[in-house]
């Protein structure tokens, strides 16, 4: 059968912090059919805080000077029940990001309360089936914050987004090996988008060679994790500023497969644990994940060696402090 290329109901998008550095680069993308496919029109709804409306005003002109075929409207505003009225998926991305001398978690006292309301305003508005993936750090205890306020919706409808170390992992092998980003596949990410995340090689493959053969154990365990894991200050450093263009395309990566499917690969997403792994339940961890049908499924039986077994705890411990930092932006 052929694939069917008539055009679909429009959906509606929602995307927070509309008028920042990510949001410039990934506004582009979905507006291009490149998240939510070629035959399928999007109404975005954008939001921003009073002081960025100016910003946004700016940002819808030039979407509009885009004259993009897939964007049936644009609604910019400053209420998130406006902007997360009726959406199908959306973007929490709108936060602080940190300079040069912060963790991502020293982020949570500052970024922490913008979720409580999103949260709360999804909750009321959203379509009960809506995708949701945050991006604004320190995005796993966001997400759990935003979903923790959001009862009627299902915590498997809420992700964080480590799907940028992810890509970080495969860039890594790629240029060690010397060939294409696309032959590598199912390198995936443990636990926190934070200095104790896990890229984990073990089920990796190499142009069709086990990447534990190609490359040795001192190297993947070393340079490999370290560079991962440090990658985005790395960047603030460098650039003066926090990654945008690459977070803004993992964004993308990670809700188009949410939404078309991964094609059996192995994709990394942090969602609401169920208590696979050992992970308490409700933490928002990255797990190996594929998607179909636009559902989730978190891979629970791959084998988990010592090595894997410290950094899963190393993460569950840094989680758990996260959570408790936040307790009373949870609503227990
Ligand atoms: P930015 O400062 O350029 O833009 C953020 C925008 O959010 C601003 O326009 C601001 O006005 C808006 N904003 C602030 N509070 C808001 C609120 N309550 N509601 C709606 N909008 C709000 O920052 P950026 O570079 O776009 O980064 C955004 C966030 O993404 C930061 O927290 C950053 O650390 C995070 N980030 C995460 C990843 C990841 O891999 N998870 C990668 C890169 C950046
Ligand atoms: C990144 O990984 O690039 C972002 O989370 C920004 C940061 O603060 O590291």
């Amino acid at each position: 059968m052929g694939e069917d290329n008539r055009m679909k109901d429009t959906i509606r998008v929602a995307v927070t912090g509309a008028a920042g550095n990510i949001g410039y680069a990934l506004l582009w993308r979905i507006a291009s059919g490149d998240c939510f496919g070629a035959n399928q029109p999007v109404t975005l709804q954008l939001l921003e805080i009073p002081s960025g409306m100016q910003r946004l005003e700016g940002v819808i002109m030039e979407l509009k000077d885009s004259a993009f075929p897939l964007v049936d409207g644009i609604v910019g505003t400053d209420d998130p029940a406006i902007a997360f009225k009726d959406t199908d998926a959306i973007f929490l991305v709108g936060s602080r990001p940190r300079s040069k001398d912060m963790d991502r978690a020293d982020l949570v006292a500052a970024n922490g309360p913008i979720f409580v309301g999103q949260g709360q305003a999804i909750d009321a508005a959203a379509s009960p089936n809506v995708k949701v993936i945050t991006v604004g750090n320190p995005c796993n205890t966001n997400a759990l914050i935003a979903c923790a306020n959001a009862p009627s919706i299902p915590s498997r409808q809420f992700t964080a987004m480590t799907r940028l170390d992810q890509n970080r992992a495969v860039g890594q092998m790629a240029e060690r090996a010397g060939i294409p980003a696309s032959k590598i596949q199912d390198v995936f990410i443990w636990g926190n988008h934070s200095n104790t995340m896990y890229p984990d090689p073990r089920f990796a493959t190499v142009d069709g060679q086990k990447a534990t053969d190609v490359f040795d154990l001192g190297w993947l365990q070393g340079d490999f994790l370290g560079t991962v894991a440090t990658r985005g200050k790395a960047i603030i450093e460098a650039r003066g500023a926090s990654s945008a263009a690459s977070a803004a395309s993992a964004a993308v990566d990670h809700m188009r497969d949410w939404w078309q499917g991964s094609n059996g690969r192995i994709v990394s997403m942090a969602l609401p644990s169920e208590g696979w792994y050992g992970v308490p339940e409700g933490l928002v961890f990255s797990f190996p994940c594929r998607c179909e049908n636009g559902e989730i499924e978190v891979l629970d039986n791959l084998a988990v060696d010592a090595f894997a077994q410290s950094k899963i705890d190393e993460n569950i411990a840094a989680l758990m402090e996260e959570r408790a930092a936040v307790s009373e932006l949870l609503g227990d």
